[in-house]
């Protein structure tokens, strides 16, 4: 899983209904004092997850141990400095190695052709945990998170978000390109409003936009660098850092060219967002995005929700790529 571009609609659509349904049946089981269910109970019994992260991590870290744990497998951290990797062995020698040894790679890395090349000389899956271009897992997360909030007319196939609108607000990055993907193909709508300079890079644009092809209704992508013009009538507001992991030393002229981007009550209230807008950031946060009266707004902000989320998206695709051998059922 490199992208959500590797999913058709009916097969992001039932990890996301499936990271939702596990989540309650879990939940439940854990209520009253059970073990986790069928299927997921020794779901990876002797299987060992190599979870090869060159960033720093918080929630796919814990979220993807969390998962492998649930289901009776073993994840085995191996942080930049743990294993010889861009020091003394190439990123081909190490897949073949850990590969012939694990039964998946989760793998968190710079360029996003680091990921691919590990998943081109492995012999088992390899699930993308944040690439310069894209975050999958998080996706799924952010789906299942708008899924259980805004639903309209949810079944058993489908996620019931046709139509609804989201406002992206801030710098055009990974978390954005896999989130318009999935949007484009489940018929949300997304405008994005980001800086001169900060806007989806042509190729990306063709990505996304090459994620409608075989839809009925697929979701429209807007482009702009007014944040007002993209807030008009969205449902979900959301935002990223300004300064992704790797862009640090651009901090002070990201931070001046993003001004006028922090998501507050006046700026969706100006846009015209819709009277319910709610709000969502794939974290961490800090302020300048966003500040603490949406952030913490209990009524507005999903940010909690979707962040817990990130352990049912990790459970539902481990569940498909290793435990079901790519089979999304
Ligand atoms: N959202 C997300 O991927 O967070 P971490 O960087 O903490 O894993
Ligand atoms: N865009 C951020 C996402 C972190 C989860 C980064 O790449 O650092």
């Amino acid at each position: 899983l490199m992208s959500i571009s590797d999913l058709t609609p009916a097969e992001f659509t039932r990890l996301v209904l499936n990271a939702s349904s596990h989540k309650k049946a879990v939940k439940d089981a854990f209520a009253a004092g059970q073990t986790p269910p069928k299927p997921l109970h020794g779901a990876m019994t002797g299987k060992t997850v190599a979870m090869m992260f060159s960033k720093r991590s918080t929630r796919t870290r814990v979220s993807t141990e969390a998962a492998v744990q649930l289901m009776g497998g073993h994840p085995m951290f191996l942080g930049k400095d743990d294993i010889q990797l861009g020091v003394n062995e190439s990123l081909h020698d190490t897949s073949v190695v850990i590969s012939s040894m694990t039964s998946c790679m989760v793998a968190r890395v710079g360029p996003h052709s680091d990921v691919t090349g590990l998943a081109a000389s492995s012999s088992v899956p390899v699930i993308n945990a944040l690439s310069s271009d894209f975050h999958p897992l998080q996706t799924i997360a952010d789906f299942q998170t708008i899924h259980e909030s805004l639903s309209s007319t949810p079944t058993s196939s489908s996620l019931g978000l046709e139509g609804l609108k989201i406002a992206w607000v801030g710098d055009s990055n990974n978390v954005l390109f896999d989130l318009a993907i999935a949007s484009v193909k489940m018929g949300v709508h997304i405008a994005v409003a980001s800086p001169t300079g900060y806007g989806i890079p042509p190729a990306m644009r063709q990505t996304i936009l090459a994620a409608a092809e075989g839809v009925a209704n697929p979701g429209k992508l807007t482009e702009t660098t007014v944040p007002e013009e993209a807030i008009k009538d969205a449902d979900i507001l959301v935002t990223d850092t300004w300064v992704s992991m790797g862009q640090e030393e651009e901090a002070k002229k990201r931070l001046a060219a993003f001004k006028g981007y922090q998501i507050t009550h006046e700026l969706a209230e100006r846009g015209g967002a819709k009277p319910n807008w709610k709000f969502m950031h794939c974290l961490p946060r800090h302020p300048e995005e966003v500040d603490d009266a949406v952030f913490y707004d209990e009524s507005r902000s999903l940010v909690f929700p979707e962040a817990e989320n990130r352990l049912w998206a990790a459970v539902s695709a481990l569940e498909a790529f290793v435990v079901n051998k790519g089979k999304i059922l």
